[in-house]
């Protein structure tokens, strides 16, 4: 793209802020971000005056889950078809972890986070771990493909070898890499990061199988012939990954994709509730629910909207495929964005500062005919490090690790 071309866009767009120092750049630099401009998706722009205004819902009703007393009961059962299925090779596991964890203010990857105490134990060794507990009882190696972002590839892989993998079999660790979005401030202008670079943050995780599609990791799924994706969040310590029950039941119900979810612990709880919209499986976040919705009981006395989703999901692969190119929602994210300001000085903004564009893979699970929630045991298997302190933060997830005897 040509200078000329580049500012007759960025007028139209009203972003004629990004070459305030463009005369300032070296060849190169001026070069590559023309490129960058050009290669800007600005209708996402448009989403932004659609912010405060929550999407339209559909008809909302109830989804019942399988519960822990019917896992407990049918356990063998359902183990014995997702261990086969994991020894057949059909399972993979997806890590998501292309995010910038902004919240616990971590400079590097969150899976690098040390969460020991007396010694050194990382979140990406932890979900190894737990991993491994699957595999070793398979007799077989389970393929997880780790999604990271332009900003934490590097150092994501460099940590991954240095530490010998945590002692899974490197041939079966495969990363690619998410794509970007422009940050921008309240009034809707894209960041600058550097003079000659527009500030780029991960879209969201909604993205993650069709970024598996574009970086050419899905063909080793096709080789290796995995049938179903275990998608799981880094941040998370305490999660069961390649839950052979969790498989199993998934595909003895016959669903295209299976959710993890737990009780909420209360009926205000913050957390997005699996149910039906539109007799499609949807999630309705906290915010979204009327207080009718937020209290309606079963006859039993429970609530009706009772399980929360703890992004960790199950999707067959073909399911995928068809879904792979349809429309996601954008939502707007309020986040701390680090920009250069009018005079070319960096910032580090310590309050969030404008917004991010993402798509989130709990919304796929409504382009998909059906979904089987799985309720999990809360203390057990749902300890996300989010805050750097109080509610899901390091502190209150190494006090779940103790309860469940790992030592930190
Ligand atoms: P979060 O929604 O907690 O976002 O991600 P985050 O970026 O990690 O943290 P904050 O909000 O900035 O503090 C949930 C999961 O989705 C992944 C994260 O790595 C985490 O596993 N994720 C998020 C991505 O892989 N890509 C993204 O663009 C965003």
């Amino acid at each position: 793209m040509k200078l000329e071309e580049a500012k007759e866009v960025l007028k139209q767009h009203g972003q004629e802020q990004l070459l305030r120092f463009y005369g300032e750049l070296g060849e190169k630099e001026q070069e590559e971000l023309l490129a960058q401009i050009e290669s800007l998706d600005f209708s996402l722009l448009k989403n932004l005056s659609k912010k405060d205004h929550a999407e339209e819902r559909g008809k909302l009703e109830p989804l019942a889950a399988v519960e822990i007393a019917e896992i407990e009961e049918k356990r063998e059962e359902f183990k014995s078809v997702g261990l086969d299925a994991i020894r057949a090779g059909k399972v993979g596991a997806v890590l998501l972890a292309g995010g910038q964890g902004t919240r616990l203010g971590l400079d590097r990857p969150k899976g690098v986070l040390n969460v020991g105490l007396t010694k050194e134990l990382y979140l990406f060794e932890c979900l190894i771990r737990n991993l491994m507990d699957v595999t070793k009882e398979a007799g077989v190696s389970v393929p997880l493909y780790v999604m990271t972002s332009e900003k934490n590839h590097e150092d994501t892989v460099g940590f991954f070898k240095e530490h010998t993998y945590f002692g899974y079999p490197p041939e079966d660790v495969l990363f690619f890499k998410q794509q970007m979005a422009p940050s921008v401030d309240y009034e809707g202008k894209i960041y600058l990061e550097e003079k000659g670079k527009i500030s780029l943050s991960p879209n969201g995780n909604g993205g993650w199988f069709s970024s598996m599609a574009g970086s050419g990791v899905l063909e080793d799924v096709k080789k290796r012939g995995v049938e179903w994706l275990n998608v799981f969040a880094v941040d998370n310590v305490l999660q069961r990954i390649a839950d052979p029950c969790f498989i199993g039941a998934t595909i003895k119900s016959g669903c295209a994709s299976g959710a993890k979810v737990v009780s909420k612990a209360e009926p205000q709880e913050r957390v997005g509730v699996l149910c039906l919209e539109d007799g499609k499986p949807s999630i309705v976040e906290y915010y979204e629910m009327t207080d009718e919705m937020i209290h309606s009981c079963t006859d039993k006395g429970e609530l009706s909207y009772r399980f929360g989703v703890i992004l960790n999901y199950l999707f067959r692969v073909d399911k995928l495929e068809e879904i792979m190119n349809r429309y996601m929602p954008v939502h707007i994210v309020e986040k701390k964005i680090p920009y250069l300001d009018e005079a070319g000085n960096p910032v580090k903004p310590e309050e969030p500062n404008g917004y991010k564009f993402e798509t989130l893979v709990l919304d796929m699970i409504h382009e998909l005919d059906d979904c089987l929630p799985y309720e999990v045991v809360r203390e057990r298997e749902f300890a996300p490090i989010k805050n750097r302190t109080g509610v899901d933060s390091l502190e209150s997830a190494r006090e779940l690790m103790r309860k469940n005897g790992i030592e930190l």
